[in-house]
């Protein structure tokens, strides 16, 4: 599937760069619609957004900002806690901002939840969330994407910006890893 080799660890094709970049173009003429005329600060979540953040930006077609915010949840490389710290901040505040929050993949939800409210307490004008995946079987809290890139089935994914304890990020397509590499 891709220039990016893993030998034995080689994830299944699930979307092809063409397929994203499809997808991404949409989010992207449907996100410049919705917001036109407003202040929007778009907030990527590091590091598992940079990649689809980067693309996502350049099918926006009006100014926007950028800003990121380093957050990591305490769990195993699978599987998220809900214990979420704030590695590093926004560099501006969202006072007044529409806020668009880019993130890689909800999964239970924890992560986002923490994260949107966290935010709302800082004054911002409203704040949304767009995520490239979506796993909406896997919820535990009552959050919902308000953009959003696939839904995907229940299985552990890599590529495009997502990482299996930190590698696969490089990987162009976005594949679905075998479960025997992290169920040990
Ligand atoms: P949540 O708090 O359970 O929604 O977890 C969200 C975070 O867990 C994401 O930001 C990812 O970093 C990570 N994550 C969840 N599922 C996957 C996956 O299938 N592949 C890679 N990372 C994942
Ligand atoms: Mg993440």
């Amino acid at each position: 599937m891709s220039r990016v080799l893993y030998n034995d660890l080689q994830p299944q094709l699930l979307y092809t760069r063409e397929q994203i970049a499809v997808r991404v173009a949409e989010l992207g003429a449907q996100i410049t619609s919705d917001y036109k005329d407003r202040e929007l600060v778009l907030v990527g979540i590091l590091k598992g957004a940079f990649v689809f953040l980067a693309d996502l930006i350049r099918e926006i077609d009006m100014p926007i900002t950028v800003d990121f915010v380093a957050i990591s949840s305490y769990g195993s490389a699978t599987k998220s806690s809900g214990v979420v710290r704030i590695m590093k901040d926004l560099d501006r505040d969202i006072v007044e901002k529409h806020v668009l929050v880019v993130e890689d993949i909800i999964d239970t939800g924890l992560t986002m939840s923490f994260l949107k409210n966290n935010l709302l307490s800082r004054g911002a004008a409203s704040i949304r969330v767009c995520a490239l995946l979506d796993k909406p079987e896997r919820r535990l809290v009552r959050l919902s994407s308000d953009y959003t890139g696939f839904s995907v089935p229940d299985a552990f994914v890599v590529g495009y910006g997502l990482d299996y304890d930190q590698i696969y990020r490089n990987l162009p397509e976005i594949g679905v890893l075998k479960p025997d590499i992290y169920r040990k």
